[in-house]
């Protein structure tokens, strides 16, 4: 039997050049070959509006389908003044409903903050850990991961320095040991 993990990854930035991409990218390599990473995209995800759950848009039931079927979920994301960005949080949202249905029940989840700035996106990374603590997702707690002064953080080949790295590679190695201990499935 397989011990591959399909990993859920949610990017909180629609942006095309976004440094939160750009580092998610960089990072799957960093892991072992047992996690399989895929960037489930929620730009065409829809606003929520419940009058819309009796015939939902098409954008939802792709999106919460594609994450029921994931073995975990792994959100990167900036900062918008101080919290989530809204298409993160929509995102979120979406997938939690109908709630006996919510396609986030129980996953195992980590957590990037990723800005240009110097304070890592503290706030929005703290912010997501409690709106994921109400669709009952087990965030792991550590390592912390703060992403400051991203745009310093590559060469000019778009390549990840050595010590962000080294520290991203330690944080997916705790990710896979937190996805098998806290499996669903
Ligand atoms: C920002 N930015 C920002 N950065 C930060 O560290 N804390 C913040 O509160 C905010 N607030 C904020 C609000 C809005 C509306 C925008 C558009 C931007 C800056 C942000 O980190 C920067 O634009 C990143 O490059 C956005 O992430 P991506 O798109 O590069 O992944």
């Amino acid at each position: 039997m397989s011990s591959t993990k399909d990993v859920a990854v949610i990017i909180g930035s629609l942006r095309k050049e976004s440094w939160s991409r750009k580092l998610a990218l960089s990072m799957f390599g960093l892991a072992s070959g047992d996690l399989k990473f895929e960037i489930v995209e929620i730009a065409d995800v829809g606003l929520y509006n419940a009058d819309l759950e009796e015939d939902p848009p098409k954008g939802w039931t792709v999106f919460r389908e594609r994450i029921k079927r994931a073995d975990a979920v792994l959100f990167v994301t900036p900062e918008y003044n101080r919290s989530v960005p809204g298409v993160l949080k929509n995102a979120i949202d979406v997938g939690s409903r109908p709630s006996k249905e919510s396609a986030w029940f129980g996953k195992p989840g980590g957590i990037v903050s990723v800005t240009p700035g110097g304070l890592g996106a503290m706030a929005a990374n703290h912010q997501l850990r409690q709106a994921l603590v109400g669709v009952n997702v087990a965030a792991m707690p550590g390592p912390e991961c703060y992403i400051a002064g991203v745009a310093g953080l590559f060469d000019e080949s778009g390549k990840l320095n050595e010590s962000t790295q080294g520290f991203l590679t330690k944080f997916m190695t705790a990710f896979e040991a937190w996805i098998s201990a806290n499996a669903v499935r």
